[in-house]
């Protein structure tokens, strides 16, 4: 029991640093800090599949056609949505196909949700002035890249923050289906490949 306690002793320095540290740190890591609730609000402009978080504006294909090449899009991207530096914005032509992934990876066709469009534009371009779009803006050229890859019919739909989400996207189905993640599971546990 002595011998115990001596041992305890030896160690007792050590155990109280690391109650003392333990308690002065966060719960979990001990870094950082809380942001303040500017800071959140700075960062949480992603948009949902349900498009809940969009907002008010409209725009057509007809408005974007024009932004296309005032905004510079097309002078990375090609005047025709192809044939630029940067990735291409329209689908192969294949004609009709039954597995829309044959048209291509291009976002505005291979996207399951059109929210996730609009937010990559409004987030991610122009490169080099991301940000710099107003929601019409964003929009209006969301619908010309729609209207290019024959997602939309009409040049003069109005797409706004109601009638974006409602749009059915080709590859909509055509995706993994990825189990729903829970802490301690290996990852992809359950997918198919
Ligand atoms: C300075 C060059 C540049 C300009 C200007 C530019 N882009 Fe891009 N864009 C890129 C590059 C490079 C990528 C690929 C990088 C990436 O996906 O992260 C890209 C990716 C994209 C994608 C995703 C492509 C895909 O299939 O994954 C879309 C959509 C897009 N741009 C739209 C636009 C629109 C709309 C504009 C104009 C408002 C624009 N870009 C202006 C360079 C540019």
């Amino acid at each position: 029991m002595a011998v115990f306690t001596m041992r305890l002793l030896k160690f007792l320095p050590l155990l109280m640093f690391l109650g003392i540290s333990a308690n002065a740190q966060s719960p979990t890591f001990g870094l950082g800090r809380t942001p303040t609730a500017g800071e959140i609000e700075a960062w949480d402009i992603a948009i949902s599949p349900t498009g809940d978080e969009l907002p008010v504006g409209s725009g057509t294909a007809n408005q974007g056609s024009e932004l296309y090449l005032s905004k510079g899009c097309a002078g990375c991207h090609g005047t025709t949505g192809a044939g630029g530096l940067a990735p291409r914005l329209i689908k192969r032509d294949v004609g009709e196909v039954d597995d829309p992934w044959q048209y291509g990876r291009v976002l505005p066709i291979r996207s399951p949700f059109a929210t996730t469009v609009w937010d990559f534009i409004n987030r991610g371009m122009p490169l080099g002035q991301e940000g710099t779009l107003t929601p019409d803006e964003v929009y209006s050229i969301t619908a010309y890249l729609f209207f290019l890859n024959d997602v939309i019919e009409d040049d003069l739909m109005v797409l706004d923050e109601v009638s974006l989400p409602q749009i059915q996207m080709p590859n909509r189905d055509n995706w993994a289906q990825v189990p729903d993640w829970f802490p301690g599971q290996p990852r992809l546990q359950g997918y198919p490949y």
